[in-house]
C-alpha cells in the first residue's frame, strides 16, 4: 500500500473495472456514495467528475488515510453501511466490499440508497467453483501481464478471504433483487453489476 502514488497511476483489478463502470455515469448526476470506500480512490474519482461525494467505511484507519488525501471536500463517515444513516445519491458505488456483508442484505441496502433515476455500480469478487477453472487459468496469465506492464497498487484496508458467495450466487441474487441489472463475470477475478433505478414517477 502506498498513498504516495498518484491516483491516475494506481492500477489493480478493482480499479480497472471501476474505471470502466465510471465511464458511463448518468447525465445530470450530482451526488455519489462510495460504500466501503477504503482510502477513497473511487470517492476522489467521482469527486473529480464533479459529484458531491460521501464515502463510508467501517475501518477508521482507512478513513484517516482517505481524509489525508482529500483536496475536494469529500465527506467521510466511519460506520457500517448497513446501519449508518446515509442519504440516497444519484451514483452509488461499492468496490470489493459486498463479500464483507450478507449478500442479499447488502444488495437490498445498496438499492435503497440509489435516488430515482440514479445508478448502482458494483465491482465485487466471489468464490470460484469448478466451472470457473478455465477462466482461472486464463486470468492467471493475463493478470501477470497486467502486473508487469502497469504494476499492482495494493490498498491497506481490511480484506475477507475467501469470499463467502460464488459468482453464480451473486448473479442469481442480482437478477432477483435488482431487476433489469447488468451482471458480468469479468476475466480478472471480479464481477461487475450496473443497475439503473427507475425514474421518479
Ligand atoms: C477490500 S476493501 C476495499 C476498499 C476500497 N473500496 C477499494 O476498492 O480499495 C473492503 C472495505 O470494506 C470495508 N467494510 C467492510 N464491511 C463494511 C461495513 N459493514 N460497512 C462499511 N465498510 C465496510 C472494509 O473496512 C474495507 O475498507
Amino acid at each position: 500500500m502506498s498513498t504516495d502514488i498518484p491516483d491516475r497511476k494506481r492500477f489493480n483489478n478493482t480499479i480497472k473495472y471501476q474505471r470502466e463502470l465510471f465511464a458511463a455515469l448518468p447525465e445530470g448526476a450530482r451526488t455519489a456514495l462510495d460504500l466501503g470506500c477504503g482510502e477513497g480512490l473511487a470517492a476522489r474519482t467521482l469527486a473529480a467528475a464533479g459529484l458531491s461525494v460521501v464515502g463510508v467505511d467501517a475501518d477508521a484507519p482507512s478513513i484517516d488515510r482517505a481524509r489525508a488525501q482529500d483536496t475536494q471536500g469529500i465527506t467521510y463517515i466511519v460506520g457500517d453501511v448497513l446501519t449508518t444513516e446515509i442519504e440516497p445519491a444519484d451514483v452509488v458505488y461499492s468496490g470489493v466490499m459486498l463479500h464483507h456483508i450478507d449478500l442479499r442484505e447488502g444488495l437490498e441496502r445498496f438499492r435503497s440508497l440509489v435516488a430515482p433515476g440514479g445508478v448502482l455500480l458494483i465491482v465485487g469478487t466471489a468464490r470460484n467453483t469448478w466451472r470457473d477453472l478455465p477462466r482461472e487459468f486464463a486470468a492467471s496469465v493475463i493478470d501477470k501481464a497486467f502486473a508487469l506492464v502497469k504494476g499492482v497498487w495494493r490498498h491497506g484496508s481490511p480484506e475477507v478471504w475467501p469470499p463467502p458467495h460464488t459468482y453464480r450466487e451473486v448473479e442469481r441474487a442480482a437478477a432477483e433483487l435488482l431487476p433489469g441489472s447488468e451482471y458480468k463475470q469479468q476475466m480478472l477475478w471480479r464481477y461487475t453489476i450496473r443497475w439503473d433505478a427507475p425514474p421518479a414517477s
